[in-house]
């Protein structure tokens, strides 16, 4: 994940950004977040789970690891390490395994699942946040060429073999994997421009120019100048004709019989 993108990571809290996994947790509960990045939401869990239980975050990013340690070491019950979702070294002995925007991005969900679900205890519960890019909306529309950005954006990650919907597949992938008692709650995210945090978190889709743009450009998805243009264009929107930005988020969970 490219470094521009770890300050909207720091910005994020249990309590705005993991608001059903907020509603679950209880002091003394064991609870793995894999995916965790910079450690934000992860800290927010061993908060909440107290001295009584605990919280371990991986990332198979080593940096983000690094990150999420100098940033969060003061915090008791909480341990970080570079993991990768499709090795966890973990049987049975979390009460809560969670993921936050991490199925996005992976090639193979269902097996990541699997692994995730040996992790969980027996009556343990997954709870997975992710987007349905497709459903991502704007008020007023943003510029052209950003809607043009965003398209290629969504083309260039299927071409790797990303689901940009995969938030309404994740009730059927938690079912594959032999989870009980699905339960899916809205989680979209609506930012406004009275909002004072708008510009950072509408801006995301110029971090995203900015950042994985490039690489966009190196694999020949679009130019450089069009990722110049829905970068500056959509930075002008952003301060100006931009009313509200809606992505759309399910929180999915289930239970390991
Ligand atoms: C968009 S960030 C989400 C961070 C955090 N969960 C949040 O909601 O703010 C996605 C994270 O997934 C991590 N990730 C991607 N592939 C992974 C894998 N195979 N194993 C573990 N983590 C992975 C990335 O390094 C990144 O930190």
């Amino acid at each position: 994940m490219p470094d521009g993108t770890r300050a909207i990571l720091d910005t994020r809290s249990l309590q705005a950004d993991h608001r059903r996994l907020a509603a679950l947790l209880r002091p003394g509960l064991a609870v793995l977040d894999v995916g965790c990045g910079t450690g934000a939401i992860t800290r927010g869990i061993a908060e909440a789970v107290g001295h009584e239980g605990h919280a371990v975050g991986v990332d198979v990013n080593q940096s983000m690891i690094e990150a999420a340690r100098a940033a969060h070491r003061r915090v008791l019950g909480l341990s970080f390490h570079v993991v990768d979702v499709y090795r966890l070294p973990f049987r049975g002995e979390f009460d809560i395994v969670a993921a936050a925007r991490v199925l996005q991005w992976l090639a193979d969900p269902g097996a990541a699942l699997r692994e995730m679900t040996k992790a969980l205890r027996r009556g343990g519960r997954m709870v997975i946040l992710d987007y349905n890019h497709e459903k991502a909306s704007w008020t007023p529309e943003p510029p052209a060429s950003m809607r043009r950005f965003v398209a290629a954006f969504l083309r260039w990650r299927a071409a790797a073999g990303l689901d940009n919907a995969i938030a309404d597949r994740l009730g059927e992938l938690l079912s594959g994997v032999g989870l009980t008692a699905i339960a899916t709650t809205d989680q979209s995210e609506v930012t406004r421009r009275s909002d004072p945090d708008f510009e950072t978190r509408a801006g995301i889709w110029a971090t995203i120019a900015a950042t994985r743009g490039h690489q966009m450009v190196a694999d020949g998805a679009i130019s450089e100048g069009e990722r110049r243009a829905a970068e500056v264009e959509y930075r002008a929107w952003l301060g100006q004709a931009g009313q509200s930005h809606v992505q759309y988020l399910l929180a999915v969970e289930g239970v390991r019989p």
